[in-house]
């Protein structure tokens, strides 16, 4: 599931993003519209200097800070391009996303925000799929996609016909999997809402699996044994929330508040929904490693997210090691799970004095932090 990107390879793509972006004067007839979800770094933001127009929509929530930050204009939602009026962009930006569904739902969704004439430039690396993606894209474009090789970086052109579509014609969408739409899922004998953009979406992650089982047994444990015996276990995060599984698999533990937070919009709105459904009283946020959250919490349960995009992040490890520090109360537990080979110990014991590894188990480790 993890990949590495070397850094020589990003460089040649984010050189030509951000010289894409900074270069957006070509074209005077409207703005340019930059789709940017988690791939670029906040240094790399600030590098954006255009000399024309640039809105920016993100589903991440620091993405959205960072951009605000350096003065840009930006929406941040889960890739809903409602706000924005039909025929009214020049030019699309966009470093393809992951996942599939979305690619095809900011395809369409910038098909119809173009202006005529205007151009939808995708950029990836090859094993990106944006050759496919092209391809995809001259379906609904009816027009033959350009392709240009920047060292290891490709960018897709696709331009809209100039002569606007007549009323009755009927663009050749891509399949989004009806992206926007929250649905019931099912998984693992587990009945839950979700939708895709979230992390796997319709699926119960093995590595979060394993760490219910072991979280329940340590604060089942809790609960019946020990001086606080027969106490409730206090308030619980789920820091990087998803659609919420970690939390709906504990809701019958003896918490006083429930609370989870991601950085990523479609999964707030999955988890929010997905709660409401249960009649659980959970509160959900949007925000950068739970940064704004006021509390202190009992217990802290992640799966945190050690891959950010297309890269490995080992930045991001350190970063949400020393937020569970900032978070949690003084006696409090967290419980984490990671991928095996992540040496999480290393980083956890410049905030944490207990550290014991729960399980070892189909390459997760589920660890205790205290
Ligand atoms: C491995 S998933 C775990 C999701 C969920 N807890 C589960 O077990 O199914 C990691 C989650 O962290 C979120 N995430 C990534 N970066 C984040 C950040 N800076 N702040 C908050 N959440 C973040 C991702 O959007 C993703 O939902």
């Amino acid at each position: 599931m993890t990949k590495t990107t070397p850094g020589h390879q990003g460089h040649h793509l984010e050189h030509l993003l951000i010289g894409m972006l900074n270069d957006a004067s070509h074209d005077a007839q409207g703005p340019t519209l930059w789709i940017v979800d988690e791939n670029l770094s906040a240094a790399q933001l600030q590098a954006i200097h255009p000399r024309a127009a640039l809105l920016a929509i993100t589903n991440r929530f620091e993405v959205g800070e960072a951009l605000r930050a350096a003065g840009k204009q930006v929406l941040v939602n889960d890739f809903d391009f409602a706000a924005l009026p039909v025929t009214s962009v020049a030019r699309i930006v966009y470093r393809v996303s992951k996942e599939r569904a979305l690619v095809h739902h900011c395809i369409n969704e910038g098909y119809k925000l173009l202006l005529p004439g205007g151009t939808l430039n995708l950029l990836g690396h090859k094993d990106d799929g944006i050759k496919t993606h092209g391809k995809n894209g001259e379906q609904l474009f009816r027009n033959k996609a350009q392709l240009q090789k920047h060292g290891i970086a490709y960018c897709t052109t696709l331009r809209k016909f100039s002569q606007l579509a007549s009323a009755n014609d009927n663009p050749e969408w891509l399949d989004s999997k009806d992206y926007a739409r929250l649905r019931s899922c099912q998984a693992g004998g587990l009945e839950f809402i979700s939708k895709p953009g979230v992390f796997g979406w319709n699926k119960i992650d093995h590595g979060s699996e394993l760490l219910v089982r072991e979280a329940r047994q340590v604060l089942i444990g809790r609960t019946t044994a020990g001086p606080g015996k027969g106490a409730g276990l206090g308030s619980v995060l789920d820091l990087g929330c998803g659609y919420g599984y970690l939390l709906l698999m504990t809701a019958d533990l003896p918490f006083t508040r429930c609370s989870g937070t991601d950085n990523n919009a479609a999964a707030v709105l999955a988890a929010k929904a997905c709660f409401e459904q249960r009649q659980l009283a959970v509160s959900v946020t949007l925000d950068d490693c739970g940064e704004h959250l006021q509390e202190r919490f009992d217990v802290i349960l992640c799966n945190p997210p050690f891959h950010q995009g297309f890269s490995t992040s080992s930045a991001l490890a350190a970063k949400f090691l020393a937020q569970i520090r900032k978070l949690l109360a003084d006696k409090g537990i967290a419980l984490l799970v990671v991928n095996q080979f992540i040496p999480i110990e290393k980083v956890a014991a410049e905030h944490f004095q207990n550290i014991t590894t729960l399980c070892l188990q189909d390459g997760f480790k589920v660890v205790q932090l205290s």
